[in-house]
């Protein structure tokens, strides 16, 4: 059986795909077919020695490889190969960059050929729908338009060089508290517009090899076991042409999972083959399935053995490494500053910024006394605990890089120790130094943020504190001096107490991979000009976030109450402020736009802006289309990004940026119609550098699809009235009536079924049937 494309919403890569014939796979025994839908080991797959398919290996993923070559595990245990440590996704999605996507992707990818590893696990792209997911920094962001675009780019990054992906975690899989268990129930609009909405993006153009399914059950169903996600919405809705593999222990029963579309049980259990054939015996399982699923494991064999068979073994490790900085230089996010940044290379100091530098370096400008404080920078967080966990050739650390880069021993004190409560000896010794340091003039860079026992695979964070020895610590500086660079690492939002948000330069540097103190030093000193933007919201407070009342629920179920409304788009309906917005990055020059057009067309909506340079330094701008639609029949945001796109330029240069916002991006998911749908009717296009900056505004008219509605008797009168078709037929009726001329009348009466109006103003069934039979045959 071949898995149809009839329905892919676009199967462009659907000829890269290898199909085996029917008579190849009739070759495989049912016993060959059973052992295929399970892993071998923890983390190869079976081998058919009869068939010439050889066992291969998967791997984690997703900011580099895990390749365990002795005892595997999948909470980030025991070590693993060397391999270049990319900047986790939250890092990743705040470059707001394809092209560094890409880039990180196709790096991953010619390191797992050259370890001979067919599939890398990832990426993750679950939505961060609180502050407190364990595995945010796993994630790339509040937002399915962005997660998908980036995630998109990855995934072809990958395959692009015969890699395999893994689409994961497919589906609703955002709190860790509970993970094996929990049943996310989400409203059906919510679940296709939100959290299946970056899926639905990267499954219909990029084809990821595979998609992970999640531990997670979804509307009270195992996600591996869920015929309406593995079946309905991937392949029947999405003409997914992959194989679904579980995650790590996510089945609870090999013939349940798949007879509801699972083909690869992860890691290998004897126990999911009996299930399997118990199911087979007692009917509950079809042979079809088995069959479906042992294609598919064939179908991802033969695939990864053609393109593996040919990879290099050398890897360019000093080429990665350089893709890494360049992604973490993009990844940071300057959130605020009076000035003081960037900082001046002291007189003598100063090194060649480097190949990939996209920097701006000043000529010297003399010696500007500087302290490093916080353990950070010295022992530095650069990606989160788990299964994704890297084991890198080589990390740099602010400290040295700074000391290098400047070419002066500059001072440090280590200030606290993370995860332990505050130490007066360390903290004193900090303060003195900060002291010292105010006296000569200079400037203090505090680097603070959360411990690896903080951010976890496997638990959720208890609150969005930064620690509080941490905020003493800075509290204490702050009494000696005013001039403090905070740097704060960590992997999703933490709340920002007043302390930081009162310094005159405060830097968002999340978790940034091996290259992350290189890239913090080429900023600090304007060797590279910072171009991240915030892919989540920081709120003031937790109880603001939209899903506060409804996380991590109880008794293993949580309700997404919040509904559509998750991150901005929750703030932004109730106008919450917010420390800083979704979108938000400020950079060391200035931009403007100018001349926004928006056209309208049977594809979608094409934007075209002016932005300049109007600043002294070169500089990346990321640029964002908000769309919003005034007077929706359907609850909606206020706005949501629908695109973007970058920009690199010099001081004093323009360039126009064009942004394609494809027509499916503009569907909301009808359900009613149980379909995507575009509305008739008039969009604005709001144009910025953040979702709360947006300076430019265009609107224009789109003709949407929707269905031509079928009256029936349970509508009520507003709702058959706002049909220009059935106004012709029912205003002379209604003209006759008494209320005619009375408005409160008119309200309650619109509220009315029709089939509720019978016996009134001598209406009857029948007459009320008449009028809709003519309503409908006006349409
Ligand atoms: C994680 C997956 C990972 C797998 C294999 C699981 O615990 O949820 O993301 O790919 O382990 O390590």
């Amino acid at each position: 059986m071949t898995i149809s494309s009839e329905n892919s919403e676009n199967s462009e890569n659907s000829e890269n795909s290898v199909n085996p014939t029917a008579s190849e796979r009739s070759r495989l025994t049912a016993d060959e077919k059973i052992a295929l839908t399970g892993g071998r080991d923890f983390w190869h797959l079976h081998e058919v020695p009869s068939q010439e398919l050889p066992s291969i290996m998967v791997t984690d993923g997703p900011h580099g490889l895990r390749k365990q070559s002795s005892e595997g595990d999948h909470l980030g245990l025991n070590d693993s190969e060397p391999a270049t440590c990319f900047p986790p996704a939250v890092g990743l999605a705040a470059t707001w960059s394809r092209e560094t996507a890409a880039a990180v992707g196709r790096a991953i990818a010619e390191e797992a050929r050259s370890q001979q590893v067919s599939v890398v696990l990832g990426p993750g792209i679950n939505i961060k729908r609180s502050p407190l997911c364990g595995r945010n920094f796993e994630y790339f962001s509040e937002d399915p338009h962005l997660t998908g675009e980036l995630a998109t780019a990855y995934v072809d990054g990958v395959q692009e060089q015969g890699v395999g992906t893994s689409l994961k975690h497919f589906a609703v899989n955002n709190q860790e508290t509970d993970r094996l268990r929990v049943s996310a129930e989400v409203d059906e609009r919510t679940l296709h517009e939100i959290y299946l909405r970056s899926f639905r993006t990267v499954v219909t153009r990029a084809q990821p090899w595979t998609v992970m399914c999640s531990y997670n059950a979804v509307g009270g169903t195992l996600a591996s076991e869920n015929p309406f996600l593995l079946t309905e919405v991937l392949r029947d809705q999405w003409g997914f042409e992959g194989l679904v593999v579980s995650d790590w222990g996510a089945v609870a029963d090999r013939g349940r999972a798949v007879a509801a579309g699972l083909d690869l049980q992860m890691p290998a259990d004897p126990a999911g083959e009996e299930d399997l054939r118990a199911g087979l015996e007692n009917g509950t399982v079809d042979q079809a399935a088995v069959d479906r699923a042992a294609g598919l494991v064939e179908q991802l064999i033969r695939r990864s053995v053609e393109n593996l068979s040919e990879a290099e073994t050398e890897i360019d490790v000093e080429g990665h490494h350089q893709v890494a900085l360049e992604a973490a230089r993009r990844a940071i996010v300057l959130l605020q500053n009076d000035g003081i940044l960037p900082l001046d290379v002291p007189a003598g100091g100063g090194k060649d910024p480097g190949a990939g530098g996209s920097g701006t370096g000043d000529a010297c400008t003399g010696p500007t006394p500087l302290a490093v404080i916080g353990d950070f920078a010295a022992t530095p967080r650069y990606q989160g605990a788990g299964s994704s966990r890297v084991n890198p050739p080589r990390l740099t650390t602010a400290l040295d890089s700074i000391r290098s880069l400047t070419g002066t021993e500059v001072p440090f004190a280590r200030g606290f120790e993370p995860g332990k409560d505050a130490d007066a000896g360390l903290q004193g010794e900090a303060v003195d130094l900060a002291r010292r340091t105010a006296e000569a003039g200079g400037t203090v860079l505090l680097f603070l943020g959360l411990g690896e026992d903080v951010e976890s695979e496997g638990y959720d964070r208890e609150d969005m504190e930064l620690p509080a020895a941490q905020v003493e610590l800075l509290e204490a500086i702050r009494q000696v001096t005013g001039r403090v660079v905070v740097l704060l690492s960590n992997g999703s939002a933490v709340r920002l107490p007043a302390a930081v948000t009162a310094a005159p330069g405060v830097l968002e540097t999340w978790l940034l991979g091996q290259a992350g103190g290189e890239a913090v030093a080429d900023v600090l000193f304007g060797r590279a000009n910072p171009s991240g933007h915030l892919a989540e919201t920081i709120p003031l407070r937790l109880e603001d976030t939209p899903s506060y009342l409804h996380f991590p629920g109880d008794h293993s179920r949580v309700r997404y109450g919040e509904g559509l409304f998750v991150g901005y788009r929750g703030f932004d309906a109730l106008g919450t402020e917010v420390a800083y917005p979704f979108g938000h990055g400020l950079s060391y020059t200035t931009f403007e736009l100018g001349d926004l057009a928006v056209t309208s067309g049977a594809d979608g909506l094409d934007v075209t802006v002016t932005v300049t340079n109007t600043g002294e330094r070169a500089g990346r701008a990321v640029v964002q289309a908000y769309v919003s639609v005034e007077g929706s029949t359907v609850t909606r945001a206020l706005r949501e990004l629908k695109g973007f796109g970058d920009v690199t330029l010099e001081p004093g240069a323009s360039e126009q940026l064009s942004i394609r916002i494809p027509r499916e991006d503009l569907q909301f998911w009808s359900v009613v119609d149980g379909t995507w749908v575009v509305e008739t009717g008039t969009y604005a296009v709001d144009v910025g550098f953040s979702s709360r900056d947006l300076p430019l505004r265009a609107e224009v008219e789109v003709l949407g699809d929707e269905p031509t509605p079928v009256v029936d008797t349970t509508w009520t009168v507003g709702e058959v009235m706002a049909l220009p078709a059935a106004q012709a037929v029912l205003a002379p009726l209604f003209a006759q009536m008494p209320i005619a001329e009375d408005p409160e009348m008119q309200k309650m009466i619109a509220q009315m079924p029709l089939n509720r109006l019978s016996g009134l103003g001598g209406l009857d069934r029948a007459m009320i049937q008449q009028l809709v039979d003519a309503v409908n045959a006006a349409m």
